[in-house]
C-alpha cells in the first residue's frame, strides 16, 4: 500500500510517500480502507517532535511510528474475531492524538480506542474534519460551565479548534465575540458569533466589554494581557503552553489566589467528544470548516501549509 513515511523528526521535507506492507489486523481490531485524513496541528507536533516533551511519548531520538496520522474516515474491509460492534462495509471515523498511523491507504484500528460510525450521508472529508478541532474545543469548554447568555471571547476563530469552539459555544447559548482575519469575517459570522473583531485591524485585548470566559484557541495571547477582559471570577484558557510555558503553572496558582483564573485542559475521552459532535451533526448545528484538500503525493505541501499556522479550519489529505 501507499503511505506517508518518515524515519526521523524534522520539517515537512522529511516526509515522503512510499510502498509499504499493509498492517496486520489483531483480534480486537478492524481493518480500514482510509478515504480521508486531515493534516492538523497535532500531526505537525508529531512530525517535527516539537514541543520536545512530545518525544517522551513518541520516541526520544526518533519516532517509533514511521507512518504519521491522527485521524481517519474510511470503510471497514475486515473485522477481527473479537469485534462485535462493527461490520464489513461500515463507514467509520476516529481520532487518536498519540498517532494512529492513518496517513496510509489502509490501517488497523483497535475498537476499544476512539472509533465510531460516521454520521449518515456525510462525506469522508467532512467527517474527518469534525474530529481533532472539535475534540479540543469540547474539552476546553468542559473545563468550565458555560451557561446560556454568558459572554465568551474566542481568539482565533478560524483555526480548527476555534471554528469548532464557536459552534459549540453557540450551541450552549453563549454570546460569542470572536477574532478572525479580514478575509474570513463572513464565514465566521455564519457560524453563529454575535460580534467579530478583525484581528488585522484591532487588538482584542483592548476591548471594552467584560467576559465570563476568554478562550484563546490559537494560543497567541497571555493571561496577563487578557485579564482586563475578564469579569471578577472569569476564566482564561489557552490552547498553548504560553510564551514562557506559564499556563500550566498559572492554572495551579491562580485558583489559590482567588478571582480571575487560568485553567489548562488536558484533553481526554475522545469517544465522548466524537459522540457529542455526532449529536450536533445529527441536529444540523455543526459543520466543519474545510480549507484545502491535498492528494497523498502532495503531503509535504499540506504539512508546510498547516505548520505555517495560516490554515482556515481543516486541511484534508485525500486517499482516494
Ligand atoms: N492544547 C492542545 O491540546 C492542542 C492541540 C492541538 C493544537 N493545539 C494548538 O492550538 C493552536 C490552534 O490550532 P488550530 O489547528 O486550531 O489552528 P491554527 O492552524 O493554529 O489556526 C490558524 C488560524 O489562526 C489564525 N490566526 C493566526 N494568528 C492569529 C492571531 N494572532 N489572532 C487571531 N487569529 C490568528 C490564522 O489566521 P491567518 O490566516 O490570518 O493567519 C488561521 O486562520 C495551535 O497553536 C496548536 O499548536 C493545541
Amino acid at each position: 500500500m501507499k503511505a506517508v513515511i518518515r524515519r526521523k523528526y524534522g520539517p515537512p521535507e522529511t516526509l515522503s510517500v512510499a510502498e509499504i506492507e499493509k498492517p496486520m489486523m489483531k483480534e480486537d481490531e478492524v481493518f480500514i480502507k482510509v478515504h480521508a485524513t486531515t493534516v492538523n496541528r497535532t500531526d505537525c507536533a508529531i512530525v517535527t517532535g516539537k514541543p520536545f516533551i512530545m518525544r517522551l511519548f513518541l520516541g526520544l531520538f526518533k519516532p517509533r511510528q514511521i507512518v504519521p496520522g491522527t485521524d481517519f474516515a474510511g470503510q471497514i474491509l475486515a473485522v477481527g474475531k473479537g469485534v462485535t460492534n462493527f461490520r464489513i462495509n461500515d463507514r467509520v471515523f476516529g481520532f487518536g492524538d498519540d498517532g494512529i498511523q492513518s496517513q496510509a491507504q489502509f490501517m488497523s484500528h483497535p475498537v476499544k480506542k476512539a472509533i465510531a460510525h460516521m454520521p449518515n450521508k456525510m462525506s469522508y472529508e467532512h467527517a474527518v474534519a469534525s474530529l481533532e478541532g472539535a475534540h479540543y474545543a469540547f474539552n476546553f469548554i468542559n473545563k468550565v460551565n458555560v451557561a446560556p447568555g454568558q459572554k465568551v471571547m474566542v481568539n482565533g476563530a478560524t483555526g480548527a479548534i476555534g471554528s469548532a469552539m464557536i459552534q459549540l459555544l453557540t450551541y450552549y447559548g453563549a454570546r460569542v465575540t470572536a477574532t478572525c482575519n479580514t478575509k474570513n469575517v463572513t464565514l465566521i459570522k455564519s457560524l453563529g458569533v454575535a460580534r467579530i473583531i478583525d484581528y488585522k485591524k484591532e487588538d482584542f485585548t483592548k476591548d471594552s466589554e467584560k467576559y465570563d470566559f476568554v478562550f484563546d484557541a490559537v494560543g497567541k495571547s497571555t493571561f496577563g494581557k487578557c485579564k482586563r477582559l475578564l469579569k471578577k471570577r472569569g476564566v482564561y484558557i489557552s490552547s498553548e503552553l504560553g510564551p514562557w510555558v506559564q499556563n500550566p503553572f498559572l492554572a495551579l496558582i491562580t485558583p489559590l489566589i482567588g478571582g480571575k483564573k487560568v485553567k489548562f485542559p488536558l484533553p481526554t475521552n475522545i469517544m465522548r467528544s466524537i459522540e457529542f459532535v455526532k449529536k450536533m451533526i445529527a441536529e444540523d448545528v455543526f459543520r466543519p470548516v474545510i480549507d484545502k484538500t491535498y492528494a497523498l503525493d502532495e503531503v509535504a505541501e499540506a504539512y508546510k501549509y498547516v505548520c505555517s499556522g495560516n490554515k482556515t479550519g481543516n486541511v484534508i489529505l485525500s486517499m482516494s
